[in-house]
């Protein structure tokens, strides 16, 4: 018996959460490998960067469905249910952020922060010169590149798994899945086989 494969097209990612992200990578990776004296383009997007984070935890209570925190706020019993449900090889599919992913969105949101913080107590009178705050505001910049990393791999792996492009995703805002299919263990997935009248748009 074969079920039909039907396209789901599911809204997710609102245009202030698609701008956001990328204009924060644009300003994290252009002061990493571009910009990196100190100097007066650097601070201001070190600044834009986290004013966009600033900008994206207001949202996190003001906009709507899954830009909320509350949508996908990774607490202790979701962290746990999505662990068991990935060692069972079940319910892959959050339509928002899933628990893990939610970690690490909120720790790169904090060490954009903190490099805003260590950056700006540079420019200080009091701190000025100090090579201890130099040390932690790179430390902030090597630890951020590499969890961007992990992170940026995490997207691409999910996407093979998930069968769904969570990049393109991430640009059109738009996730589009097909149901019929269960991309884990090859079986057919409660979650994923929705009925054609619930196509999302
Ligand atoms: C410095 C680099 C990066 C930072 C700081 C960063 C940060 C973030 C943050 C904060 C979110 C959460 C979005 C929100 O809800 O507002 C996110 C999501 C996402 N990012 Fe990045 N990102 C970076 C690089 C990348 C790159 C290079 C890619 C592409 C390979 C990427 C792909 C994604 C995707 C697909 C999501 C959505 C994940 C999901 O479906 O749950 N990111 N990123
Ligand atoms: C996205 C945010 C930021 C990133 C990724 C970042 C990254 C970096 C990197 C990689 C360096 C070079 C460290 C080295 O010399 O090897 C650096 C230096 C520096 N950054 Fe940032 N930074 C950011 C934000 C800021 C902000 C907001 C300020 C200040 C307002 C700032 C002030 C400085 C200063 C003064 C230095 C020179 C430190 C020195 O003399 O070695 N940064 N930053």
């Amino acid at each position: 018996m074969s079920a039909s494969i039907v396209q789901i097209r599911i809204r997710v990612w609102d245009r202030f959460v698609r701008i956001c992200h990328w204009s924060l990578v644009a300003c994290v990776l252009t002061n990493y490998y571009l910009v990196d004296d100190g100097e007066g383009l650097h601070q201001w997007l070190g600044y834009v960067a986290s004013g966009l984070v600033g900008a994206r935890i207001v949202w996190g209570f003001a906009g709507r469905g899954h830009a909320r925190f509350a949508d996908f706020f990774p607490t202790p019993r979701r962290v746990v249910a999505h662990l068991r449900e990935l060692g069972a090889g079940r319910g892959i599919s959050h339509d928002g952020h899933n628990p893990l992913g939610a970690i690490m969105m909120l720790t790169l949101l904090a060490i954009v922060l903190l490099l805003g913080l260590t950056g700006f107590l540079q420019t200080t009178d009091r701190f000025w010169g100090e090579e201890w705050l130099m040390e932690m505001h790179e430390a902030f910049a090597s630890a951020l590149m590499l969890f961007a990393g992990v992170h940026a791999a995490a997207a691409i792996l999910m996407s093979r798994i998930e069968r769904t492009n969570l990049i393109m995703a991430m640009v059109t805002g738009v996730k589009v899945r097909r149901s019929g299919v269960n991309p884990w263990r090859g079986r057919h997935s409660p979650i994923l086989r929705l009925p054609e009248h619930e196509i999302r748009d």
